[in-house]
């Protein structure tokens, strides 16, 4: 076990935080929860920039076996955008019982944009889990040559496979295809419903419930009092908000993490 500490990566979220000792709060009980919290749960703001006028909001919590020992797991969730409850309730699962993970000093990238041609390793990923046909994979190798993005304009056979390979995986969560698409940053939940193909079929309504009932329970006041989140510090609360305002400016991050490797971090990074 190991301490676990959930920061929404990107937040244009801004709040005044002078007074640090204020700004975590123990959080014992939380609506539609009875009794006390069977685990210890801290919540508050860190500020992130030298005149900490941003502050993002954290959740931790502490190892339920040797808090002394154990490693502590810091969680920054992506999107850029998405909150760190979505981490919290639909993300972390697996790792936290994988004991050899937890134990590493290193770092751990679930689903990111890692190098520029990440894109292409969608179309045998496809093939392999069953969603195009073994004629169409052969096809797409053959007119496309492994360049499935930026795909030259002039070479049609290549954007007709393409196109035929777009219809398969339509309506597919391409970052999770047993999930729905719908499921994953959809701000509204009536929208959830708008696309509903999933391989799973039976995962859709487990989801959509798990779903509608996080935005129901994160914009109720009382959870929000509960959770020591300050009044007015943010609207509506969604799953992932859409525009926060950033430039990218690292396309391609493989050399980092080469770089950070020979410094002996060790590393996972899956999808
Ligand atoms: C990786 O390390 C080399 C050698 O120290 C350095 O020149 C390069 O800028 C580093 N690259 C990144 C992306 O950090």
């Amino acid at each position: 076990m190991a301490h676990l500490l959930l920061i929404l990566l990107l937040s244009t979220l801004i709040i005044s935080c002078s007074n640090l000792v204020l700004c975590h709060s123990v959080v014992e009980s939380l609506p539609g929860f009875e009794g006390t919290l069977p685990f210890e749960l801290e919540t508050g703001y860190v500020g992130v920039d030298e005149s900490e006028d941003v502050q993002l909001f954290y959740y931790f919590v502490k190892s339920e076996s040797n808090p002394k020992e154990d490693p502590l797991i810091l969680w920054l969730t992506g999107g850029p955008g998405c909150s760190a409850f979505s981490a919290f309730i639909y993300e972390i699962g697996n790792e936290v019982s994988t004991e050899p993970l937890i134990n590493l000093k290193g770092y751990i990238l679930g689903n990111p944009v890692t190098t520029l041609d990440d894109g292409n390793y969608a179309i045998p990923f496809a093939h392999g889990m069953g969603l195009i046909s073994d004629e169409l994979y052969e096809s797409l190798q053959r007119s496309c040559q492994g360049q499935y993005f930026n795909i030259d304009p002039s070479n049609a056979r290549c954007l007709q496979d393409y196109q035929a390979y777009s219809q398969c995986i339509d309506g597919l969560n391409t970052l999770q295809i047993l999930e729905p698409w719908c499921g994953f940053g959809s701000p509204k939940p009536q929208e959830l419903f708008s696309e509903r193909r999933s391989v799973d079929e039976k995962n859709i309504e487990l989801v959509i419930n798990a779903l509608k009932l996080s935005h129901l329970w994160l914009n109720d006041d009382r959870v929000r009092e509960a959770l020591h989140i300050q009044k007015g510090s943010i609207g509506e609360w969604n799953r992932c908000t859409n525009g926060l305002p950033y430039t990218q400016s690292i396309w391609d991050s493989f050399q980092y993490h080469v770089n950070l490797s020979t410094k002996g971090y060790k590393f996972l990074i899956y999808r």
